[in-house]
């Protein structure tokens, strides 16, 4: 049932305060403001060397989210990996070390497949599903749920924001199992989490100059993505949602890449969308802004209020989104891509729901 929304798409974007909100209550004590898992962990924190994630396409972005957090909060290498590759290239796991699985169907191949062989090897396995009966969830040691709710559109939108809900509450965890995180610094994680789905609300009110924005999109033949730090996997995923469902070209690229190479291609005819809240790398992606202007690309800016006064380059159309602790940032930048991705679709007249040659759940490898 789409209520009263033309998509099940728009309906699932609209969801995500409220669902986001549902898996945020299942990881997190608001009176305590201490992340509380829902299983018993059959490990040490401290005794993981490395930490390997796996997943395919949107799911792969939040992973690649998860690495930063991960790394940042509890001091632990982790290599992250799609399913397709970490599958057949034998990866050396470590007997006991921790191997986590991300997936909205829990039914994807490649990714149950990675998950076997990394049980073969001895790993611990744990994994982030939205179908708590798939294979996946029923074949890992650990499962930690989305409560996204099902999901109908083929494009993954509010299992993507869950899955990192629940994997910003692991990393934290990690960061207390390692001795990394002090009560008041996970006190203090813990408060920005809680924002997240207000912000979400808030960011939904972007709605109507995205709107706007994708007439404009829909007249390109290809689109830039970039981003710094969490914001680039982010960047990612925008490139990817705009291509599997407007069936634009986009590609996503760390801003700092630009000049290695995709620089070339910028002129008046490629939008570049730059995910850029004001966070602590903010200045740099302001630099590679400035290449971007000085070539006469059209910049589209995803920033705060703060960034946008700070922003010293001319932009086409700025996104102005709420002010929040630059940590959770990507959760609550994920709504404008996706806007951006929807209303980009329903401009050029694609079947949103079901976009051409793809399936909603890929049990073939
Ligand atoms: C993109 C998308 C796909 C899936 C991927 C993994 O919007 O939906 O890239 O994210 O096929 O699917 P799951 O999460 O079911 O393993």
């Amino acid at each position: 049932d789409k209520a009263n929304y033309r998509h099940f798409m728009a309906k699932e974007i609209h969801e995500q305060p409220e669902v986001v909100g549902h898996t945020l209550a299942r990881y997190v004590d608001m009176g305590t403001e201490r992340v509380m898992l829902p299983a018993r962990l059959p490990f040490d924190f401290n005794d993981i060397q490395r930490i390997s994630i796996t997943a395919c396409g949107t799911a792969s972005y939040a992973g690649f989210v998860a690495k930063y957090w991960f790394e940042r909060f509890a001091r632990v290498p982790v290599e992250l990996d799609v399913a397709s590759e970490f599958r057949y290239r034998e990866a050396p796991l470590r007997k006991g070390d921790l191997a986590i699985f991300i997936s909205q169907s829990g039914e994807t191949a490649d990714t149950l497949a990675a998950l076997r062989y990394a049980k073969s090897q001895g790993a611990h396995t744990l994994s982030v599903v939205n179908v708590p009966t798939s294979t996946i969830a029923r074949e890992s040691e650990i499962v930690m749920p989305t409560l996204a709710g099902p999901e109908i559109g083929v494009a993954s939108t509010k299992a993507f924001t869950c899955q990192l809900m629940v994997l910003a509450a692991l990393a934290i965890a990690a960061g207390r199992g390692r001795g990394e995180l002090s009560e008041a610094d996970e006190a203090k994680l813990v408060h920005g989490l809680v924002e997240v789905p207000r912000l979400i609300a808030a960011a939904l009110t972007t709605e109507p100059q995205i709107e706007k924005l994708a007439r404009e999109i829909a007249k390109s033949k290809d689109v830039l993505y970039l981003g710094r730090g969490t914001s680039y996997p982010l960047a990612l995923e925008g490139a990817l949602k705009l291509k599997e469902i407007s069936y634009i070209h986009a590609e996503g690229y760390a801003a700092g890449e630009l000049k290695h190479g995709p620089i070339a291609l910028i002129d008046e005819t490629m939008p570049v969308v730059v995910i850029a809240p004001y966070d602590r790398v903010f200045e740099k992606t302001v630099s590679n802004m400035q290449e971007v202007a000085a070539r006469g690309g059209n910049i589209i800016l995803m920033t705060d209020a703060k960034g946008a006064e700070e922003a010293t380059v001319e932009s086409l159309v700025t996104i102005i989104m709420p002010d929040m602790a630059a940590t959770f940032t990507p959760i609550v930048y994920a709504i404008p891509v996706q806007l951006l991705a929807y209303h980009t679709a329903v401009v050029m007249g694609t079947d949103v729901d079901q976009p051409r040659n793809l399936a909603k759940s890929v049990t073939v490898e």
